[in-house]
């Protein structure tokens, strides 16, 4: 069903849920390890064959309902004047801590910075032939600001924690700049063919629902009004996807963001987010990753739940955090297999004709 994942983040009654999972392309399939043997992470980014290739895989391997560009929410960096390595997890050496190192920062040209991931979506979409809907990514401006603060992950965030707090006219610079470089780094996604736009707002469960809304909403609500934007110049209808990390505190906060889907973590319940976001959004999520660790039987059993808890109208099933690298192929094979037996329902207008 090409357009199932579309219908179901506009809320429109669906045959069964669609199901696409977070990294579904990645270090747990061997096809992806067999082609990172001979090509680094980012050559793999950058080579619009190779991030075609393994964009392709997962969705040949596990007919999942989606593809998501293969790329990463740090891309856009070197653009910005700011190196990063993978190794694999991304570390930039010349981390951005002092006003002046904000005021240093470009806002790059997209078509310019990252041409070849905007080359990336064109050619999926011709390879895909229609067969299913493509998503285009970017980093939400708070959590692209963590990783340039910070320098790489961290459990504490105490530098970017200490930037929010002591600058906190540097720190709004910087999420600006942030802004103006993801806005038309996702914008040009959705304009070179991208039939979704996603945000990934990884570390903004980190925050105070004051700071969230001080320093997380209005920066990704920026980049989802120049999607909307760009969306409504090509005339088709883009799904705007914000992934809420760990939302507990602010979920309420989010209907403001612009987005038509909600993706969510394990940490909330479907049940519960759909209470408190209302009946206007579509909700994306949200197996525990580790959820496929356990034997497939278990697996089927957790998305059996999961389902039970989930809207029957506007939901995506997924995971509620990237697929970890240990998890045995099988077991996400089971978990698209049983999402698809599973979600099954006549739709109204095919039982009453
Ligand atoms: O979902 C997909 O299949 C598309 C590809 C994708 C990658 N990164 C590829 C990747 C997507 C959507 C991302 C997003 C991303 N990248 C996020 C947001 C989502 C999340 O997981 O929270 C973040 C925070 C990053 C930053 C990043 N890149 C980290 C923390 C790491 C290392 C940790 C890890 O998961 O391995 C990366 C490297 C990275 N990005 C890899 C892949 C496949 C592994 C690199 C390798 O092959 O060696």
């Amino acid at each position: 069903m090409p357009d199932l994942f579309l219908r179901a983040c506009r809320r429109e009654p669906v045959e069964r849920t669609p199901v696409w999972i977070m990294r579904q392309a990645g270090r747990y399939l061997p096809e992806y390890r067999a082609l990172r043997e001979r090509h680094d992470f980012l050559t793999c980014c950058r080579t619009p064959e190779l991030a075609c290739e393994i964009t392709l895989q997962p969705v040949r391997r596990l007919g999942v309902d989606a593809a998501i560009l293969f790329s990463d929410i740090l891309l856009p960096l070197p653009g910005m004047g700011v190196e990063v390595a993978f190794d694999p997890a991304p570390r930039i050496d010349a981390p951005v801590r002092s006003g002046r190192e904000v005021d240093a920062l470009r806002v790059p040209d997209a078509r310019e910075a990252t041409p070849e991931v905007l080359e990336a979506v064109r050619l999926l979409r011709r390879e895909l032939e229609g067969k299913v809907p493509l998503i285009g990514f970017a980093g939400a401006p708070f959590t692209l600001a963590a990783y340039l603060v910070e320098g790489g992950g961290s459990s504490r965030w105490s530098r970017l924690k200490t930037l929010l707090f002591s600058e906190p006219a540097t720190a709004h610079r910087l999420l600006a700049k942030c802004a103006e470089t993801i806005a038309p780094f996702l914008s040009e996604q959705v304009r070179a063919g991208a039939q979704a736009a996603m945000l990934f707002d990884t570390w903004a469960g980190i925050l105070s629902p004051a700071d969230y809304a001080a320093f997380a909403l209005p920066y990704a609500r920026r980049v989802f009004d120049a999607v909307g934007a760009a969306a409504a110049e090509s005339g088709s209808p883009v799904p705007r996807i914000y992934y809420a990390a760990d939302a507990g505190g602010y979920l309420e906060k989010v209907r403001g963001i612009g987005a038509e889907v909600i993706g969510l973590d394990w940490r909330l319940g479907l049940d519960e987010a759909r209470r408190r976001l209302g009946d206007g959004f579509a909700l994306q999520g949200n197996l525990d990753p580790c959820a496929l660790l356990a034997p497939p039987e278990r697996v089927s059993e957790r998305v059996r739940e999961l389902l039970a808890s989930a809207p029957e109208v506007g939901h995506v099933f997924n995971l509620g955090h990237g697929i970890l690298p240990e998890t045995p192929p099988e077991h996400a094979e089971r978990l698209v297999e049983t999402v698809r037996a599973l979600s099954s329902r006549p739709l109204a207008s095919r039982s009453c004709p």
